[in-house]
């Protein structure tokens, strides 16, 4: 089996299922966990999720992913839009990065149309809900499996 992904999410996302249902599900983020490791096993790939509320441990996690994990797959949230750390972060971790967000953020407001993330990231998903999770480690299942095919 290879390294495990790294699922990190950022602030907020542990009141998944309380903060603007309409926005966000009604899914909590232990659900979106047993979602996401579910997919991974059909994959036989392994699962690393987490959350944090604070940016610098994000950017701990992201450099930790460098030597432990095969790829990144990280809603950042909020930092998403602000964190030039975060961007530097996965820029050195030299992993493959899927950006995730739960609602479209294009039809929200302005600010939430730049990403510092987008640029260090492989491919972006946003706007299926706790759908996307499993989305995404389809997408980066893709990209460890050529990479390594690759490698043979
Ligand atoms: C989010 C979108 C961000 O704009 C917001 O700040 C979040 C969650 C999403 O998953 O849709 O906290 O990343």
């Amino acid at each position: 089996m290879p390294k495990p992904i790294f699922v990190l999410n950022g602030p907020n996302l542990n009141l998944l299922g309380v903060r603007q249902p309409a926005i966000y599900g009604a899914e909590t983020l232990a659900d979106v966990r047993r979602r996401t490791e579910a997919r991974a096993r059909t994959l036989a790939l392994d699962v690393d999720f987490r959350q944090t509320n604070s940016e610098g441990e994000l950017v701990d996690w992201i450099q930790e992913a460098r030597e432990k994990a095969c790829g990144i797959i990280l809603n950042a949230g909020a930092y998403t839009h602000t964190s030039v750390a975060i961007l530097d972060a996965l820029n050195a971790a030299e992993k493959p990065v899927i950006e995730l967000h739960l609602s479209n953020v294009f039809r929200r407001e302005a600010f939430r149309h730049h990403s510092y993330v987008s640029p260090a990231a492989h491919g972006v998903i946003c706007g299926f809900g706790a759908k996307g999770y499993e989305l995404a480690i389809e997408a980066l299942a893709d990209i460890v499996t050529s990479s390594q095919a690759g490698k043979a």
